[in-house]
């Protein structure tokens, strides 16, 4: 069932606020998962679904954007490609850092409007798509970030072939991640490792340690 109105979902089921570990962004954010996800299902007629992911700052995200804020040279003046954008947080970081663009994809029915909403909120422009990405080659940028990408299988095989890639034709591949289980660490090297505050509700745990890693 499409959506009738995902800003107006979003603006009345979650709360503009700081993001803990990169608070130079504030995004609309749920403070609960179960509520928000069951009312997902409901707005979309379907049991089953994905969590918001939008709805939330994961610590990949988080630890890749508080990195983007303290590197402004890696993606000033370049096009970003936030891939897997969820809320937008790690698109929102590179303009904030001096991006000339930041495209945010997502596949999430619900990503394109609260990338709009955050966008604007934060006072920055980005473009977003719904398409799959994975499905064709990387798109012709100087950067791609991946926040918090390695958390099931088999889209973690699929990112890593898809990344791999991009790195090869010289894309610069960044890439935050709170070791989740598929995250392969062969052909990364490491960039930073952060204590990711996050909800117990949410991660099992208040803080995430969390690492940024490039592709070689
Ligand atoms: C754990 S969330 C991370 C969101 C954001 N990067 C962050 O760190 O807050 C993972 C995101 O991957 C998205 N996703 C899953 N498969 C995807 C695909 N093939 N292309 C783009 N996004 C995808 C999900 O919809 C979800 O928003």
């Amino acid at each position: 069932m499409p959506i009738a109105d995902p800003a107006a979902f979003i603006l009345a089921n979650t709360r503009f606020q700081p993001v803990p570990h990169a608070p130079e962004v504030s995004l609309w954010l749920a403070d609960e998962i179960t509520p928000i996800w069951r009312l997902t299902e409901e707005e979309l007629g379907e049991m089953g679904l994905p969590p918001p992911f939008w709805a939330f700052a994961w610590a990949g995200g988080q630890g890749l954007a508080r990195w983007v804020l303290d590197h402004p040279e890696e993606v000033a003046g370049k096009r970003v490609l936030d891939f897997a954008a969820g809320s937008g947080l790690v698109g929102i970081a590179a303009m904030k850092a001096g991006a000339a663009s930041a495209l945010c994809a997502d596949i999430d029915p619900f990503c394109g409007a609260a990338v709009a909403l955050n966008a604007a909120a934060n006072g920055v422009a980005l473009t977003f798509t719904d398409a799959d990405l994975l499905d064709a080659q990387p798109p012709e940028v100087e950067v791609i970030c991946a926040g918090d990408v390695f958390y099931e299988q088999p889209m973690s095989g699929r990112v890593l072939d898809w990344l791999r890639m991009a790195a090869a034709n010289g894309t610069r591949v960044l890439v935050g991640d709170p070791l989740r289980t598929y995250f392969p660490k062969d052909g990364f090297d490491l960039l930073a490792e952060y204590e990711v505050p996050t909800t117990r509700e949410l991660e099992d745990n208040a803080v995430k340690r969390t690492r940024v890693w490039t592709l070689r």
